[in-house]
């Protein structure tokens, strides 16, 4: 690519996502369905003497300190082009919808593109890799993964490999979902953690539980690409029953599952680490009447395709 049109090229996007089925058992090796939302980061780059970042004002010191290492470690890994690099999000942090990894994508293709490198989802993500690894520590991979992709998609990764599997799923019919956020929540690596010493405890029983959740993963695939939403959303709900029994939901998680479901969700749980708050989605063929009620409410939730035909 030329010079002059490197440097045209100042801005990229990168999706939040969503976890439709099969978190936490990703990070054992289990398959999972994720599909890309809507709202993001944007990544601008502005021509400069070197590589560096314009960290967002505010930002409490040790979220920086840990934002201009992962900067760092994507800078490397890209080729340090000279450009300055500033990030906007409209994405609600730390509530299980991807921000990090959105940061992290969407400054991957910034700085691949202004390097005139390729900026295909697989090196997007080796990238975001080099990022999210600062972000979040061992992390599966999935969140970035689904983000540089920017389509639905069921993927797995074998613990401790490099990168994982992603099979792109089609849906035959629009896959539209409400996401609502009921809280502040801990922190992924902790409920991760603490997740992690009940499994090394009781192995063989928190095993059985990650193999269901990873049968309704592929049933829900075969499900979304038979067009068969009341399947999905069962599939959805009996997710949440497993994260439940899991020790992963909480009375305020539940008290929106519920109550989502008796508003007409074909399907509703949990996303993402989940643990005392953070983001519940549920499945509807027509999510905005609902947006529309709990947004008088004073409830902060939104709707989004996740994939499927879209209306022109
Ligand atoms: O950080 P969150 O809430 O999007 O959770 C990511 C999903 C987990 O499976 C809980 C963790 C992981 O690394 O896959």
């Amino acid at each position: 690519m030329a010079k002059a049109a490197r440097e045209a090229e100042s801005s990229a996007f990168a999706s939040g996502k969503v976890i439709l089925l099969g978190e936490h058992g990703v990070v054992y090796g289990h398959p999972a369905l994720a599909g890309p939302l809507s709202w993001g980061v944007t990544a601008k780059g502005a021509p400069a003497k070197a590589c560096g970042l314009s960290v967002p004002k505010g930002l409490p010191s040790a979220h920086a300190k840990q934002l201009k290492r992962a900067f760092e470690a994507a800078a490397e890994a890209a080729g340090h082009p000279a450009v300055k690099v500033s990030v906007e999000s409209d994405l609600p942090a730390s509530m299980g919808l991807g921000s990090s990894a959105a940061v992290a994508v969407s400054i991957a293709r910034l700085l691949l593109s202004a390097s005139g490198r390729k900026t295909s989802p697989r090196e997007v993500e080796r990238v975001a890799f080099a990022m999210e690894r600062e972000f979040h520590g061992t992390p599966s991979g999935i969140d970035h993964t689904c983000s540089a992709y920017g389509e639905l998609i069921q993927y797995r990764k074998k613990p401790g490999a490099d990168a994982g599997s992603v099979r792109v799923v089609e849906s035959k019919r629009p896959l539209k979902i409400l996401v609502a956020l009921v809280g502040e929540r801990s922190p992924t690596k902790a409920t991760v953690g603490a997740l992690r010493e009940r499994q090394a405890r009781y192995p063989a029983r928190y095993r059985r539980l990650f193999e269901e959740i990873a049968n309704l993963v592929k049933e829900g695939t075969s499900a979304i690409e038979a067009g068969d939403l009341d399947a999905l959303g069962d599939a959805m709900n009996i997710n949440h029953g497993l994260l439940s029994a899991l020790g992963l939901s909480s009375q305020r998680i539940d008290d929106m599952v519920y109550r989502l479901r008796r508003m007409g969700a074909l399907g509703a749980k949990l996303t993402g680490a989940g643990g005392d708050g953070g983001a519940v989605i549920a499945l509807f063929l027509e999510p905005e009447p609902t947006v529309a009620k709990l947004t008088r409410e004073g409830i902060t939730c939104f709707s989004s395709q996740l994939a499927g035909p879209r209306a022109l």
